[in-house]
């Protein structure tokens, strides 16, 4: 077993949403220990966390920067590897930048950046940095997402010509009718989470499970989203319509206001020979339609799924694979790139993809501002 990757963590503290799904799926595949943190702005909540979860306080540092600054002070074979931020979205940027100008590893979230404009920035940096760098768009991580793909680029859909991809999810109802509670939270808060909430936090993700597992473009778009209040800047709700092709198109739903709906994101992809459709909230079954043939339901782990597929599964077939094993498979990926291992494309969603999610939540904000019109993406 080769060494552990020693990673830092910026952000994910013990109030946040996201941190704990990337410490577990860290540790899933015994790649990585967490050397060093800045897990929440507020210094001593950072330590307090770091010692509730066992992290060893003395490369617990006060800030970003002071972390970039003492790390580089170590040896080489001591300091933390790639940095994993996870951090509101505002802080992508010029965390990621940072990290990558001075030799570090990146592992993102989602979205990118705050814009197009500063993700093509990060793009010219991370080429010129020879580092690795993975975003966490983490449902590519499932092994029935990764059959998807496999089975479309090996023709078994024929020729695409509809696509279709769904988030819904209701909890926003909770803040966007208070107005106290809507001008507070940073999702809704242009200066912290960006151009957009719905396209931004959500939408992107379904975007990406498009191009990801159809391994076609969004070539134009036309986008109509609702904001529900006067006084709130963000889009909460968005249809979004696609063209990936002159005969394929297809749409993106998102929505943070669809009533009871938890974490609803759902893809359908529609040939001329089958269909393939996945739910997030059953990730163990993905349905193979035909139009002659009684649909088939493919499961992980079964020696009938791809490489990619199989690479993605840990136990035999039977035991479910969840959100936890999705973004390990993503760290995983990511770790086998950082020790300059052999890796199959779709393991780690890269900049590339992180580039053109904000050329698309960009398009929809466009596409919404200017009446409703068809906006080319690059
Ligand atoms: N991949 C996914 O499916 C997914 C799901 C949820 C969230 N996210 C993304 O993860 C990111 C974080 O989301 P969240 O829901 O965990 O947010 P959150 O508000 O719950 O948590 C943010 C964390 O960052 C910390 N933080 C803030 N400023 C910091 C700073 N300057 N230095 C260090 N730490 C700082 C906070 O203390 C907190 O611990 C967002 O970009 C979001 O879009 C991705």
């Amino acid at each position: 077993m080769p060494k552990k990757i020693r990673l830092g963590i910026i952000g994910g503290g013990g109030d946040s949403l996201i941190g704990v799904l990337h410490r577990v799926a860290s540790f899933i595949n015994d790649n990585y220990e967490i050397v060093g943190a800045v897990f929440n702005p507020d210094y001593e909540q950072n330590i307090a966390f770091a010692k509730e979860i066992d992290v060893p306080t003395n490369r617990i540092y006060k800030d970003f920067d002071t972390l970039i600054e003492e790390e580089l002070k170590l040896p080489e074979e001591d300091r933390i590897q790639v940095c994993s931020v996870l951090t509101p979205n505002f802080l992508h940027f010029p965390m990621a930048k940072k990290l990558l100008d001075n030799g570090f590893h990146v592992i993102c979230e989602k979205p990118m950046t705050m814009d197009y404009k500063e993700a093509k920035i990060l793009q010219e940096v991370h080429k010129n940095s020879g580092k690795v760098f993975a975003l966490t768009h983490t449902y590519t991580g499932y092994p029935m997402v990764r059959q998807m793909r496999e089975m479309i680029k090996n023709g078994e859909l024929g020729k695409i010509h509809k696509v279709d991809a769904r988030y819904y999810q209701g909890w926003i109802n909770t803040v966007i009718h208070d107005k106290e509670k809507r001008s507070s939270v940073w999702r809704l808060d242009p200066t912290k989470a960006g151009i957009s909430s719905c396209m931004g936090d959500i939408g992107v993700h379904a975007f990406n499970m498009v191009e990801f597992t159809t391994g076609l473009q969004v070539k134009s778009l036309l986008c109509d989203f609702n904001y529900l209040y006067e006084d709130n800047q963000m889009d909460v709700d968005g249809t979004v319509l696609i063209r990936m092709g002159e005969h394929v198109k297809g749409v993106i739903r998102g929505s943070q206001v669809a009533t009871g709906e938890e974490n609803g994101l759902a893809i359908a992809i529609y040939g001329e020979k089958g269909a393939l459709r996945w739910e997030q909230e059953k990730p163990n079954f993905l349905y193979k339609m035909s139009d002659t043939e009684p649909v088939q339901i493919y499961k992980p782990g079964h020696a009938y799924n791809s490489e990619l597929s199989l690479g993605a599964s840990k136990m035999p077939p039977g035991h479910p694979e969840g959100i936890f094993d999705s973004m390990a498979n993503i760290y995983l990926g990511a770790a086998k790139a950082i020790r300059g291992e052999k890796y199959n494309d779709g393991e780690f969603p890269t900049m590339e993809d992180g580039v053109r999610g904000m050329n698309f939540i960009e398009g929809t904000v466009a596409s919404h501002k200017q009446g409703n019109v068809w906006v080319e993406m690059d």
